[in-house]
């Protein structure tokens, strides 16, 4: 190596020791105040250009977030204001069916309203259907409704005798978790549901039921096994118990004592 290449070497070594280790430019920058100027005057309008997309994108961003919010509003509003027509159960499945304010329907195969006994003593209430319900149009119809109808077998009931819906009328594709604003917009549906029905105790399976009904963040751990209030518009109150989702239970069948100790306080409640 030559004196000048030598020098170089130091020069590169240097700046790696002072932490300048990586190129932030296509160009080099020169020593010649001249040439950096020009380097620079070409540059900078491209650094502008995508400095302007940067600050395009985030306002494009919030203005989604912002009519996101807004549609949200405005379906649940809706979802409210339609619910107060329905006079009955046909009727309130009619309007759901019919209801477009929540974009889960246009990726679900069926509407899953509900099923059982229409004023049944006890309303069970679960998250949202599976792949199962969405094929046939009914709740608890796969893997975990048998479950279900095990656990309703052991105190002495079918599924005839009860009534069986879902916070969600329709499936979120390939069963993720639904959103707060999916969940939101569906609500005055379940509420006006259970009003209809009026059955004298509710049974919430798994936590996004427990969350989506008592508007808390609280684990289902926590919740299950306690009486609830759930108060209808006319302050009636209707005693509510939250438990373990069967879907759960057939991931951790270690928890099913604590879903038999649950269905025992239900049984004492109602027989
Ligand atoms: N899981 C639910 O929460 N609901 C169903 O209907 C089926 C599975």
């Amino acid at each position: 190596m030559n004196d000048e290449g030598l020098s170089l070497r130091y020069i590169l070594d240097w700046y790696n020791w002072a932490g300048v280790d990586e190129t932030v430019g296509d160009e080099p920058l020169s020593l010649n105040p001249k040439k950096t100027q020009d380097v620079l005057k070409r540059a900078l309008p491209k650094v502008e250009l995508s400095a302007q997309k940067v600050v395009a994108d985030n306002v494009d961003v919030r203005k989604a977030t912002t009519d996101l919010a807004q549609a949200t509003l405005d379906a649940k509003h809706n979802a409210r204001e339609l619910c107060k027509k329905a006079a009955n159960l046909e009727e309130l499945k009619n309007l759901v069916e019919h209801f477009d304010g929540c974009a889960l329907k246009l990726t679900a195969n069926k509407t899953v309203f509900g099923a059982g006994k229409a004023h049944a003593k006890i309303m069970f209430v679960g998250e949202a259907p599976g792949a199962d319900e969405d094929r046939i149009g009914e709740p608890f119809v796969g893997r975990s409704g048998h479950l279900l109808d095990k656990i309703i077998q052991s105190i002495a009931l079918s599924r005839d005798d009860v009534y069986i819906t879902n916070v969600l009328p329709w499936r979120p594709p390939g069963n993720r978790t639904p959103t707060e604003a999916e969940v939101a917009v569906c609500l005055p549906f379940l509420k006006r549901h259970i009003e209809l029905v009026s059955p004298d105790v509710i049974v919430l399976l798994g936590g996004a039921a427990a969350n989506a009904l008592f508007d808390n963040q609280e684990s289902i751990s926590k919740l299950r096994g306690k009486w609830l209030e759930y108060v209808l518009p006319d302050e009636r109150i209707i005693p509510a118990i939250a438990t373990f989702h069967p879907a759960y239970l057939l991931r951790n069948s270690a928890q099913k004592a604590k879903v038999w100790s649950d269905f025992l306080r239900l049984k004492k409640k109602i027989f």
